[in-house]
C-alpha cells in the first residue's frame, strides 16, 4: 500500500552518504519500542537503558541513524559473525537474553541481507525468530542485496525478508537508478504514521483522498516536510527494466562475479578471500618464486602480511588515479582487500579482464620494486 512506503526519503543536502531510510525506520522502532512516549518526554523517560544489536560485518549508516535518534552509540551490542561474515543468530539470541537480565530493553536487531564487505546474507529466518521470541524489531538492511530475491538462487535466502518490521534498500544500488534514492518499506504503516505524523493547521486539509493536496501526507511517514520528486527515477528506471530485464541484469552481475571470482583462484599471484553475491574481495600476492627473495625465513608472519596490505593499498591508489579500472577496498580479519561490486548493467568480462590486467600489471611492479629487483 502506497502508504506503507515511503520513496526518497533521503534528502539532507548536506549528508551525502547518509542513509535517511534507515533513519527514518529505526525513528518507527524507537517510537513503538521504548516504553515511553518517546514524542512528548524524548529518550531521557525511557525508564530502561535501550540496546540496538548489529552484526559485526553491518554497515555503519546503523551506527549513524541510532547516534541521531539520540541513544548513542553505546546502545549497539555488536553480534560476533561467524566465519562466512553472517551473523551468528545464537550469539544474538544469548545476547538479548543477558541483556534482558541485566534489566536493559532491546529496541531493535538490525540485519543485512547482503553486508557491505562480502556480499554475506545473514540467517534472517533464525534472526527473526529470535526477534519474536524476545519481541524485538527485526529492520533488514537490504540496501545492496535486496534486488537478489528476484533470481532463482536467493529467493529462498532472501524470503525471510518478509518477516522484518522494516526494511531499507537502495535503488542506486543494484536497482540501477542514479544516485541517490533510498527506500523504506516498514510493515504498520498506523506506527510509521504515529511516529512522525504532525499537521499543523497551514498544511491541514480535508483529508480526502481524491482533493488536491488530501491527505494523507508523505511527511507523516518520515521526518522530511517537503520533498523532491525522487520516486521519479525509481518508477522510471523500474518501468524500463521490467521484473524480466531487472532479474537478468541482477542475475548477470552474479555470473559476472562468479567469474572473476574464477580468475583470481586460477591466479598464482592472487588470493581469494570472501565472495558473496556480486561482491569478490581478493588481494594481490607475491608468488612463491619472488616471496622467497622477498619476505626472509626469519621474517614473522605478521611483517608478511603488512608488506602485502602496503602493496595492494598502493596498488589500489595506482589503478584508481590511473582511471582504467575502479575497485574499493575494505579490511577483513586484519587483511587490506581489494573489493570489486558489481552492480552495473553494463559490465562485461572484458571488463574484468581488463581490471585484473591492470591489478596484476600494476602488483608486479610494486613488488618487483619491494623486493629491489
Ligand atoms: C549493506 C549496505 N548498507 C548501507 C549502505 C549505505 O548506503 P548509502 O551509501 O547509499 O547511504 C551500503 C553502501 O554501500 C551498503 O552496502
Amino acid at each position: 500500500m502506497l502508504n506503507h512506503v515511503s520513496i526518497g526519503v533521503r534528502s539532507l543536502p548536506a549528508a551525502k552518504r547518509f542513509y535517511e531510510a534507515t533513519l527514518t525506520a529505526l525513528g518507527v522502532a524507537r517510537h513503538v519500542k521504548s516504553g515511553v512516549d518517546v514524542r512528548a518526554a524524548g529518550l531521557r523517560g525511557a525508564p530502561q537503558p535501550l540496546r540496538f544489536y548489529q552484526s559485526a560485518e553491518g554497515h555503519s549508516c546503523a551506527r549513524k541513524a541510532v547516534e541521531l535518534l539520540g541513544f548513542g552509540s553505546d546502545a549497539i551490542r555488536i553480534v560476533p559473525a561467524m566465519g562466512d561474515y553472517r551473523m551468528d543468530a545464537g550469539a544474538l539470541d544469548r545476547a538479548i537474553a543477558e541483556d534482558v537480565a541485566a534489566g536493559m530493553r532491546p529496541i531493535a536487531v538490525v540485519a543485512s541481507a547482503g553486508t557491505v564487505n562480502t556480499g554475506a546474507i545473514d540467517p534472517l529466518d533464525e534472526i527473526a525468530d529470535v526477534c519474536a521470541r524476545h519481541n524485538v524489531w527485526l529492520h533488514v538492511d537490504a540496501a545492496y542485496g535486496g534486488p537478489a530475491i528476484l533470481t532463482d538462487e536467493y529467493r529462498a535466502q532472501l524470503a525471510p525478508v518478509a518477516r522484518a518490521d522494516s526494511v531499507a534498500l537502495d535503488p542506486h544500488k543494484w536497482m540501477f537508478v542514479p544516485v541517490e534514492a533510498g527506500f523504506v518499506l516498514v510493515r504498520d504503516g498506523e506506527a510509521m504514521r504515529a511516529a512522525y505524523s504532525l499537521v499543523p493547521p497551514y498544511i491541514r486539509t480535508r483529508g480526502s483522498s481524491s482533493a488536491v493536496m488530501g491527505l494523507p501526507w508523505f511527511s507523516e511517514y518520515g521526518f522530511q516536510q517537503s520533498r523532491g520528486f525522487r520516486a521519479l527515477k525509481v518508477w522510471m528506471t523500474m518501468k524500463q527494466f521490467g521484473l524480466a530485464g531487472h532479474r537478468a541484469a541482477v542475475e548477470q552481475n552474479v555470473a559476472l562475479a562468479r567469474y572473476l571470482a574464477d580468475r583470481v583462484r586460477e591466479s598464482r599471484d592472487l588470493e581469494l578471500v570472501a565472495s558473496g553475491l556480486s561482491v569478490v574481495c581478493f588481494r594481490y600476492t607475491v608468488s612463491e618464486a619472488s616471496e622467497a627473495s622477498e619476505v626472509s625465513e626469519v621474517s614473522e608472519a605478521s611483517e608478511a602480511s603488512d608488506t602485502l596490505n602496503a602493496i595492494n593499498r598502493r596498488l589500489l591508489e595506482r589503478l584508481q588515479l590511473g582511471g582504467e579500472a575502479f575497485l574499493s577496498s575494505t579490511e577483513l580479519g586484519g587483511r587490506f582487500v581489494l573489493r570489486a561490486c558489481i552492480v552495473n548493467y553494463l559490465s562485461a568480462r572484458e571488463d574484468i579482464d581488463r581490471m585484473l590486467d591492470a591489478v596484476l600489471r600494476i602488483g608486479a611492479e610494486l613488488s618487483r620494486r619491494e623486493s629491489g629487483v
